[in-house]
């Protein structure tokens, strides 16, 4: 949540700052800023609610500099507006800082410290820049008074800083605890973000920080510092995506790009862990860590939680291990009486979700082993993991998820193909994983090609309906979950993913002439259950939409799902579902990318 950039040692800071935001504007969206220095005595501070494009309308062709710092924010304290917006600036006019995180105890620092501050923003962040000025003024260098203004922030808070002094206008002060930030790598010039695709246009190479470290970063040279103060050589690691593919091309957006590559990320899942003769290349330590274990917890939020339901069911089903999934943001504070020897899996496209990050660390404290399968190498849940997968998706920029919940679900089932074997478990033998996902990927690329019929649907059912219904059973009730969050969150339209057998307890109050309800058909054991629970709706004014396998499927079903293996049609079925989500919130006017409320990458609990 939120995205920060920074440069040091390059002219053209204003356009790499701005460049940098708008990869980043996928992480928050309410308001921006930059801030820049020339070395020459001119600095300009520029800010604006809302997007990017209405800041960089803002910036006038005066704005230029060497050096310089960029925010695009999701709002934690405070509405979003101009005040608001970051950079903050201290009072004496001497320190520029952005922030992605929250302070918990800032109310208290502010209280105790800064009475005589007037402030100009309702933001923790400022808090933060009037206090390390505060400290200056008493004589304290900038390093010690940013390292004390760190030390009195308390364990509840979650930062990464980016601060300018202009009295040293050609170095970047930056720290983190728990947000993610890294140090890019120049010939020359250095650049600072919370994430690698900002500044891929600069450079490949990035060093990681660790929490509680502080860097020093000037054009030529980047000092990285452990809390005690002493000195971390830490080598930079290579970022090989191209910096294109965090580009839209000729798609009108993101959403409907990244739905339209889930056949490749199929084929990649496929090439990168199953070898021609078929054998299955993930690190035996991992299967062995997790054969040796007793009960698998899979922890996980929204969509990755989604696709860790089905997971429940293909480590169940092929290899025979009992698997509970569980809300991250529940676990933490509420954790369940554990086995003896359990085992955790951390879904996460990110790597950087806060509620599952505090989880991994309580797993980490117990020592217990983990793996996190996530999109984003060295990601923090990747680092702190025992093990790591990587998806090999490509940048997921769009805020509602789509190829990571199918990159997720195939490479669980990459996962419980390699666990059965090595457990001797029959289902296991009998999965050609490489075939069924092959055929997925074959069956996905037909739902993609006919999106039209989809964007018909979605225009006949969904453009003014208050609320929706996804209903489904069993291994259907998995994929309704994910369909009616995506359809929401895009749409605004109230949807519930129910199991179909349960309508008739409650929920089936709320049908009424007209309301949509789609109902999911994959599984065979339930089909004629899920149909006699649509027939009941319909008899009560609903509007149904079947959306079903083909051997499963009505002459007059809407949809028609391409057959594949009982365990992985959530691949396919959501498929139309994804594609109803992204037509019904073009239809209703809305940017269906930047969701109102919402930012990719969620770094606070
Ligand atoms: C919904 C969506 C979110 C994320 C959730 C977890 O479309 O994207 O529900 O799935 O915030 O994020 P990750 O997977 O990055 O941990």
């Amino acid at each position: 949540m939120c995205g920060i950039v920074g440069v040091t040692g390059k002219d053209s800071a204003v356009q790499i700052l701005l460049k940098g935001l708008k990869r980043l504007e996928y992480r928050g969206y309410d308001s921006a800023g930059i801030y820049v220095n020339d070395q020459d005595g001119h600095e300009y501070l520029v800010k604006e609610k809302g997007r990017i494009a209405d800041l960089e309308a803002e910036i006038g062709s005066d704005v230029h500099g060497s050096t310089g710092i960029g925010h695009t924010r999701w709002a934690t304290h405070g509405i979003p507006s101009k005040a608001n917006a970051h950079p903050h600036v201290s009072d004496d006019g001497r320190y520029y800082l952005v922030h992605n995180g929250m302070i918990g105890n800032f109310a208290e620092l502010k209280k105790q410290y800064l009475s005589d501050v007037t402030f100009k923003s309702d933001t923790d962040t400022e808090v933060i820049v009037q206090l390390i000025a505060k400290f200056a003024q008493t004589g304290l260098a900038t390093k010690s008074a940013f390292k004390k203004v760190l030390s009195l922030i308390d364990d509840s808070s979650s930062y990464s800083f980016l601060l300018i002094d202009n009295q040293e206008p050609n170095t970047l002060y930056v720290a983190k605890n728990k947000s993610p930030l890294l140090i890019g790598v120049g010939d020359g010039f250095n650049v600072v973000c919370s994430d690698a695709i900002a500044m891929l246009d600069q450079t490949h190479d990035f060093i990681e920080l660790v929490d509680g470290e502080t860097v020093v970063v000037k054009p030529d040279s980047i000092l990285i510092e452990d809390v005690a103060g002493n000195k971390i050589d830490r080598k930079p690691f290579h970022v090989s995506t191209d910096a294109s593919a965090a580009d839209k091309g000729a798609y009108p957006y993101y959403m409907l790009k990244e739905i339209d590559e889930q056949p490749g990320v199929m084929r990649t899942l496929i090439k990168h862990y199953i070898a021609e003769d078929g054998t299955i290349k993930i690190d035996d330590d991992i299967l062995q860590s997790l054969h040796q274990s007793d009960r698998i917890y899979i922890v996980a939020a929204g969509t990755s939680y989604h696709a860790g339901l089905v997971g429940k069911e293909l480590l169940e089903k092929i290899a025979k291990i009992p698997t509970e999934v569980h809300v991250a943001s529940e676990f933490g504070y509420n954790p369940p009486l554990l086995s003896a020897k359990p085992f955790f899996i951390f879904l996460t496209q990110s790597g950087e979700t806060a509620d599952s990050r505090q989880v991994l660390a309580q797993v980490n404290e117990q020592g217990y082993q983990s793996l996190t399968i996530t999109n984003v190498e060295n990601s923090t849940l990747s680092r702190e993991a025992t093990y790591t997968l990587l998806l090999y998706a490509g940048p997921e920029i769009a805020v509602a998820s789509t190829k990571a919940y199918t990159g997720q679900i195939a490479l669980e089932a990459i996962l419980a193909k390699s666990l059965g074997e090595l457990r001797h478990i029959e289902a296991a033998a009998d999965f050609d994983v490489a075939k069924e996902l092959t055929k997925v990927a074959n069956g996905e690329q037909e739902l993609v090609d006919e999106k039209k019929e989809i964007e018909k649907i979605a225009a006949a059912l969904l453009p003014t309906t208050r609320n929706a219904f996804y209903i489904g059973r069993s291994i259907d009730y998995d994929i309704v979950q994910e369909a009616a969050l995506k359809l929401k969150e895009v749409s605004y339209i109230q949807t519930e993913g129910f199991a179909s057998g349960e309508l008739k307890h409650g929920t089936i109050s709320l049908i009424e002439k007209g309301t949509p309800v789609l109902a999911v058909i994959t599984d065979k054991n339930t089909a004629k259950h899920t149909r006699s629970n649509a027939q009941e709706v319909m008899a009560r004014g609903a509007n149904v939409v079947f959306i079903a396998s083909r051997s499963l499927a009505n002459d007059s079903d809407q949809i028609v799902l391409p057959d594949v293996h009982p365990l992985l049609t959530p691949l396919v079925a959501i498929v139309p579902c994804q594609l109803m989500a992204y037509y019904a919130s073009l239809q209703r006017g809305y940017d269906v990318d930047k969701p109102r409320n919402l930012a990719k990458s969620v770094t606070v609990e």
